[in-house]
């Protein structure tokens, strides 16, 4: 269900999002997203996302047409040149299309850890604050699988349009657990009275409920990728662009895992060092 509107003027409060685009705390604070691309807003519409509002250039209203017809709740389609928009957004864009949509309430730990198929695969991040590779990474545990994405406290959203971006929509194909958004009705039996729980106390939480939990971790000398074992229930940590994994996560974890890499090398992008994991699991999980 959706109706037809041409933009004559950027005054409407419903346009607001699009001109706050800079401004991506505004939108977390009210709940919303924006998604952008003619991929990403296609798969949005192909998702159990709740639309509020599409704008495009009127040369791609035919090719969105079906998808917009098939929505159940009703959706304002924004018609608009990419120039005029881009006045309105203040920055240029590719294609010119846009939408706005709902993030959903956080999934229960509970939920996660009783209604997936075992062994689970789980991946956490703390405090990975580049929307860029917080993106990739969404990507990347979609490729391969992953159940569900606990975001630390300390970490960015993976709604930043960037985020959302960089995933090419695959962050609506990925239940998320944003634990600084988690309220009072999450209950752990670790922490039965905790309003918000750090990653830290998510983790500890995971193994008292059997998950093993490893940190991706380029300093360690303990174990090498190809030694590390992911055929039970297992969490995977990943950790930030310029401190990597902080010491109460670490130590939260059951071992720290390397990709073995030459002394001259610090380290992998946090995506790549995602999809190397991922797929090391991937690889032993076919065998069994
Ligand atoms: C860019 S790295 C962090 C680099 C940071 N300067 C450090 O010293 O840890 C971001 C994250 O990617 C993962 N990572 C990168 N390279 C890795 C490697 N060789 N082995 C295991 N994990 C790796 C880790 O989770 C790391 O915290």
């Amino acid at each position: 269900m959706f109706r037809i509107e041409n933009i004559s003027s950027f005054d409407l409060p419903e346009l607001q999002p699009y001109a706050t685009m800079k401004r991506p705390q505004e939108h977390e604070r009210q709940g919303i997203f924006v998604a952008e691309g003619v991929k990403v807003v296609r798969r949005l519409l192909e998702s159990h996302f709740s639309i509020a509002s599409v704008v495009l250039p009127e040369k791609w209203l035919d090719d969105f047409r079906p998808l917009l017809e098939a929505r159940p709740e009703p959706i304002t389609v924004y018609l608009a040149e990419k120039k005029f928009l881009e006045t309105l957004v203040g920055f240029s864009m590719f294609q010119g299309v846009l939408a706005v949509a709902k993030i959903p309430p956080p999934v229960s730990l509970d939920d996660i850890l009783s209604k997936n198929r075992k062994p689970l695969l789980l991946v956490a991040v703390d405090a990975l604050t580049n929307a860029e590779n917080l993106g990739a990474l969404v990507r990347n545990c979609v490729a391969f699988g992953v159940q569900a994405l606990i975001v630390g406290e300390t970490s960015s959203s993976p709604f930043l349009r960037r985020a959302v971006r960089n995933s090419m929509g695959a962050i609506f194909q990925l239940p998320v657990i944003e634990l600084a958004k988690l309220g009072l009705r999450h209950r752990f039996k670790t922490k039965p009275h905790a309003t918000r729980l750090t990653l830290a106390e998510c983790l500890t939480e995971l193994r008292a409920r059997g998950v093993r939990c490893i940190a991706a971790h380029p300093h360690t000398d303990k174990k090498i990728l190809s030694q590390a074992d992911f055929s039970g229930d297992c969490c995977l940590v990943f950790g930030s662009e310029g401190y990597g994994i902080s010491a109460p996560v670490l130590e939260a974890c059951d071992e720290a895992v390397a990709v073995p890499m030459p002394p001259t090398v610090d380290s992998l992008n946090v995506g790549a060092a995602a999809a190397v994991f991922l797929y090391e699991v991937a690889r032993q999980r076919a065998k069994s």
